[in-house]
């Protein structure tokens, strides 16, 4: 053995180590991507939603969840709301959405022909509505509040018009509602 190799032996050890602990460290940082991308799969906190639900366009009214008589909120056996809700050119139906505080709200909604935008103002509810699809985001409101929901996304000449409203409202007084009919909304009769 030279002096040259023997100076070598430990020097190469270090290395090994380093390299180890650089693998460790790799392979760690790969299970928590992968662990966060099946956590918001799960959670549906991916945007778009990795679980995709489409629904004919043409058909949304005449047939399926999205017609006229199944819009609005409802609540579900589990206590929460369910909103559903058209987008067409150049409105909203239903016009004014009625939802309860404290709740977790799940909004569902659909495009009758091409891209509208929804978005509830104060909120960080904001999605597309893309014809073909389901759109679905859910939320909890803190507070009483009349908000806004404009159309964000240009969809034709009309588009600065097509707006609605979002009117959140205790929840002991929209369950006392929600007894009364199936589906709710805040659309004057
Ligand atoms: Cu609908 Cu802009």
């Amino acid at each position: 053995m030279t002096a040259a190799n023997q100076s070598e032996a430990p020097r190469q050890d270090a290395a090994a180590t380093v390299e180890r602990r650089w693998g460790a460290v790799c392979v760690g940082i790969l299970g928590i991507l992968v662990f966060l991308a099946t956590f918001a799969g799960v959670h549906q906190a991916t945007m778009p939603q990795a679980r995709v639900e489409t629904v004919d366009p043409t058909t949304l009214h005449i047939a399926g969840e999205f017609i006229e008589s199944n819009l609005g909120s409802a609540v579900e056996p589990d206590g929460s709301v369910t909103v559903r809700l058209v987008g067409q050119q150049y409105s909203f139906t239903p016009q004014c959405i009625l939802v309860p505080t404290k709740t977790l709200v799940t909004f569902r909604a659909a495009s009758a022909e091409v891209v509208h935008g929804f978005l509830i103002q104060n909120t960080n509810v904001n999605l597309m509505l893309v014809p073909g699809y389901v759109s679905t985001i859910s939320a909890r409101f803190a507070a009483p509040a009349d908000s806004l929901m404009p159309c964000h996304e240009y969809c034709g000449t009309g588009h600065e018009a097509m707006w609605a409203h979002v009117r959140i409202i205790e929840k002991a007084e929209f369950l006392k509602l929600a007894r009364q009919r199936r589906r709710l909304t805040c659309v004057a009769e």
